[in-house]
């Protein structure tokens, strides 16, 4: 079965719905015809700067929620980066090839710098995608479940593999992009032109898994909505509505014309309306869940256990040949 690779950060105390129908609903759908990996990225977490005491919760509550979104155990192998060397081990390798103006052209990467100020910005923040080539490489990756800001980053990885595969035999394989349709790019319920994200301006444009339901409800009732009452895909003209509309998409697994042809005529209040209790629906018994598993974390730490194992036993296997190709001595 092709291999797929994934992860998320744990930057925060849940994952939002961007996240969610941007990635981790792909990931559980994924599960039947692919090889997954999926990983908690801790070491991505800590280019910006974390609490250590929220961060060691946020690993646990990020693979909660991995879990009770559907990734299965039986299916999927679930792990902590920190917990398989390798990862910052084949980065170092990674680096040595990739460009410093190559690096610098990462939209994240400027866009992030920009934001902290050049004294803030770390050397992690810079090398953060050549790490994450890193983790996609290491475990022979056919493809990678992402939102489509990951979409530069997955040109890094295949650009990388190309050049190590050229200079030093072909060794990595060159993994393809999976980004969904629909729900690609979620924005924020308060500002539809920027996307969702866990360092949004307000909390109330952003949607979290754990949010409590009423919270949830809440957010969609006040999402902002454009001028006009039409119930229409429009992703110039009415942004607002359009991100609107490709959640219910998503969500319901429905075609958007059959939204905007039910809610035809009825104006924005019923369709918000309708549209908060399909996710409260949705992602209540995810929350749930999560809050379930969270309960117990030394049974979590163990699974996690399992997969670190697991995963760093492949990924041992593929470092080991990289180390070989670049003409390391083999420790004896
Ligand atoms: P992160 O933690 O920012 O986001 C996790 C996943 O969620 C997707 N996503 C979105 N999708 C749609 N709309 C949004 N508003 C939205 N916000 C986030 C992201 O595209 C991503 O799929 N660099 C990665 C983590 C990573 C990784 C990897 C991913 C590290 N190593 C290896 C894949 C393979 C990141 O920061 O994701």
């Amino acid at each position: 079965r092709p291999v797929i690779f994934s992860g998320m950060q744990p930057s925060g105390d849940s994952l939002h719905l961007g996240n969610y129908l941007g990635a981790l609903v792909n990931w559980v759908a994924l599960q039947d015809d692919y090889d997954p990996i999926y990983c908690v990225v801790d070491l991505h977490a800590i280019t910006v700067a974390q609490d250590p005491k929220a961060l060691r919760e946020n690993v646990r509550r990020t693979a909660a929620q991995y879990l009770a979104a559907g990734v299965d155990l039986d299916r999927s192998t679930l792990f902590v980066q920190s917990h398989v060397p390798a990862h910052a081990e084949l980065a170092w390798v990674l680096s040595t090839i990739t460009g410093f103006g190559e690096a610098g052209r990462m939209t994240q990467f400027k866009d992030k710098s920009a934001k902290q100020g050049a004294d803030a910005t770390t050397v992690g923040l810079f090398t953060y995608p050549v790490l994450m080539a890193a983790d996609i490489l290491l475990y022979g990756t056919n493809a990678v479940p992402v939102g489509d800001d990951q979409r530069q980053h997955l040109e890094l990885t295949r650009d990388l593999a190309a050049r190590f595969n050229s200079r030093y035999g072909t060794t990595f394989v060159v993994p393809e992009a999976l980004i969904p349709k629909e729900s690609a790019r979620i924005y924020d319920l308060q500002d539809p032109t920027s996307k969702m994200s866990k360092s949004a301006a307000s909390e109330a444009g952003l949607v979290k898994l754990l949010d409590d339901p009423k919270a949830v409800a809440k957010k969609f009732k006040s999402a902002v909505t454009d001028t006009g009452r039409e119930v229409r895909y429009d992703r110039d003209e009415k942004p607002g509505i359009s991100n609107l509309l490709d959640i219910y998409a998503s969500i319901s697994r429905r075609p958007v014309a059959s939204i905007e042809a039910e809610y035809d005529g009825r104006g924005y209040g019923d369709f918000k309306k309708d549209l908060a209790e399909l996710v409260v629906d949705h992602l209540t018994p995810i929350r749930a869940r999560t809050l379930e598993l969270l309960d117990d974390p030394a049974e979590l730490d163990r699974l996690l256990g399992v997969g670190a194992d697991k995963a760093a036993e492949r990924a041992e296997t593929v470092l080991g040949t990289v180390y070989d190709r670049v003409g390391f001595v083999r420790r004896r």
